[in-house]
């Protein structure tokens, strides 16, 4: 069975123009754990995932996946993102399947991989259908099974149930607990919900601004057993007033 990887930024500074977003963050996301990030708005957050993603090159730093250097972006580390970025030509299988090409699956296996992803998250009878006749949960759905099929070894989330609605956002929750208990990976989930943190994470990451990027990692006793946890929603909701005090 594949283990997720080890992901680490030490002492990582993340730039698009002159001023830095995040500096001198260092973080480890401990193999095959959920690690939720939060933080205000523009923190930077998107910012972290994409650099864990290689997608963006630290400027101070480094990027680990399994104790090698992220330089480029690699099959190994999936992204969901909250925006519908499924290719709107490709049915729901093709979309599937053109992620488990990119992973690597052999094309014999392909179709029989995609086929177990749709009924795994619940899309059984969709897959020939358009992302455009789905619902806005069901776009995430096949998001899902596009970031976690071909056994990624790490996923970044990035407010992936963002735009649905409540009753949606917690079915879409149990469903993707459910299919990381099947297919283990680590996955680094970024959501601005207090309650979808303490839903999913192992670990409660708040970020800050730059100077201190890091303000609490909050360990989560039990995780997703469903339990209120008023204690450490209210250490949370402290780290993030403290956040937006500073
Ligand atoms: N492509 C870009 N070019 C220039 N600046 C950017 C770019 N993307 C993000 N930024 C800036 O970097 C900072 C952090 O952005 P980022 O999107 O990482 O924040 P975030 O925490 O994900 O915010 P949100 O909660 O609103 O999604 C912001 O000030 C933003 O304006
Ligand atoms: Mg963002």
């Amino acid at each position: 069975m594949t283990v997720g990887m080890s992901l680490e930024l030490d002492r990582v500074r993340l730039s698009y123009t002159g001023t830095p977003v995040i500096d001198g963050l260092s973080l480890t996301v401990r193999p095959g754990e959920i690690l939720v990030l939060t933080g205000p708005s523009g923190c930077g957050k998107s910012t972290v995932l994409r650099a864990l993603a290689g997608l963006l090159t630290p400027d101070g730093g480094r990027v680990l996946a399994d104790n090698a250097e992220v330089t480029t972006t690699s099959g190994d580390r999936g992204m969901v993102f909250q925006d519908n970025a499924l290719l709107p030509w490709r049915t729901v299988r093709s979309n599937i399947e053109l992620a488990l090409r990119l992973r690597g699956e052999p094309r014999a296996t392909r179709r029989g991989q995609a086929e177990h992803w749709i009924d795994e998250l619940g899309l059984a009878g969709f897959g020939n259908y358009l992302p455009k006749s789905l619902s806005g949960g069901m776009r995430q759905r096949v998001q899902l099974a596009r970031g976690l099929a071909g056994a990624p070894r790490a996923v970044m989330m990035d407010e992936p149930f963002g735009a649905l609605d409540t009753q949606t956002r917690g079915a879409m929750q149990r469903l993707l607990i459910d299919a990381w208990r099947t297919h283990p990976t680590t996955i680094v989930f970024v959501t601005h919900d207090v309650d979808e943190a303490l839903a999913l994470g192992d670990r409660i990451v708040v970020l800050g601004r730059a100077g201190q990027p890091l303000r609490a990692v909050l360990e989560v006793s039990e995780p997703r057993t469903g339990q209120p946890r008023e204690e450490l929603r209210a250490e949370i909701i402290a780290a993030l007033n403290h956040t937006v005090a500073a």
